[in-house]
């Protein structure tokens, strides 16, 4: 009997190679002020680095539904063995480039990320928004909960970590929708950082020293928030998430994918179930990783790959040139 499971421990380092492929592409487009333009870069050429990954892969959380996106949508078929069979069946959620606008505009914090598992792993997340509340690691489990008001929920995590609200910074996308959370956190006395996009980052920050965050609140994408929960499996955190269905049409798409019940909690590891696997590089700057910095002979990624089964975080640094890079992985 060995340790090798659908999710060996071999595939992390090949995931990296694809969100490094993606950073690359999209990294070609910061600050050029073309969301689409990044986000078409990121998925094309993640898409064609998958071709070279050793797996039978099934895009779970994807750019969307078939009809609507051409690459990298739900129940595409992706890697070596996609069409022949044979390899290790796998689900797949990524996001090519989260942040396009972030990328558009060269601010920080743009990522391109993938998240793997056994069959099942993932929770079908309609593209709608989700509720989401999230802390670091070394926590009480249910430390703090989405029916808690933001007050208590701060209150108890301040107890948890032994210091006052006021030492507290609360991560929030800067979002209308978000004044009144905004408000009853600052009332509480917490410190808040705003951030225009990325709320995957935002969730993991929570668990980076570096970042200053404590904790992630507020409205975002729910595919980000599935992939935030498998970072947060492999981390040790806790995120929790409820869809928000705002029309029939969300409840239908929703009721299509299999939830069953529209005002369900989820937990971290109803979202992200099994053993899975996390990896994200750079294509802008931000606390967590360093974006692409390309030049002419090639580029330099800066990329954080992590596995629920061990929980070991590993930082690549990759250098890459462009004369001896198969053209899948060249900018
Ligand atoms: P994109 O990369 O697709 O632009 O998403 C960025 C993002 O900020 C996500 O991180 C977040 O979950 C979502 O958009 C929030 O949506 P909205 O911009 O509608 O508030």
């Amino acid at each position: 009997m060995t340790d090798v499971t659908p999710v060996d421990r071999n595939l992390a380092l090949e995931l990296v190679r694809v969100t490094e492929a993606a950073a690359i592409a999209a990294a070609a487009w910061i600050g050029r002020g073309d969301k689409n333009a990044a986000d078409k870069a990121a998925v094309d050429a993640m898409r064609r680095a998958f071709d070279t990954v050793a797996i039978a892969g099934t895009v779970v959380i994807g750019e969307g539904e078939m009809d609507e996106a051409p690459m990298l949508y739900i129940g595409e078929r992706v890697g070596l063995y996609a069409k022949a069979g044979g390899g290790p069946e796998v689900d797949i959620a990524v996001d090519p480039l989260e942040g396009t606008s972030i990328t558009a505009k060269g601010g920080p914090n743009a990522i391109s990320v993938i998240a793997l598992g056994e069959r099942g792993s993932f929770l079908h997340a309609p593209d709608v928004y989700m509720d989401k509340i999230a802390v670091g690691p070394g926590l009480p489990e249910g430390i703090v909960d989405l029916d808690e008001t933001p007050e208590r929920n701060l209150c108890e995590l301040a107890r948890a970590k032994k210091c006052d609200v006021s030492d507290l910074v609360v991560c929030i996308l800067d979002r209308d929708r978000h004044k009144e959370l905004i408000k009853a956190c600052r009332a509480a006395g917490a410190r808040i950082m705003l951030i225009g996009d990325g709320d995957v980052a935002g969730v993991i920050a929570c668990s980076q020293p570096q970042a200053g965050v404590d904790i992630y609140m507020g409205w975002g994408g729910a595919p980000e928030g599935v992939l935030a929960a498998a970072a947060m499996r492999c981390i040790g955190g806790q995120i929790q998430g409820r869809l928000i269905l705002e029309d029939d049409a969300q409840r239908a798409r929703a009721a299509a994918m299999g939830i069953t019940d529209p005002n369900r909690k989820y937990s971290t590891a109803e979202m992200a179930k099994g053993e899975v696997m996390f990896a994200a590089t750079g294509v802008t700057t931000g606390p967590m990783l360093q974006g692409v910095r390309r030049n002419a002979q090639g580029a330099v990624t800066h990329s954080i790959v992590m596995r629920s089964k061990t929980g070991t975080v590993r930082y690549v640094e990759a250098h890459h040139h462009w004369d001896r890079k198969p053209s899948a992985f060249r900018g």
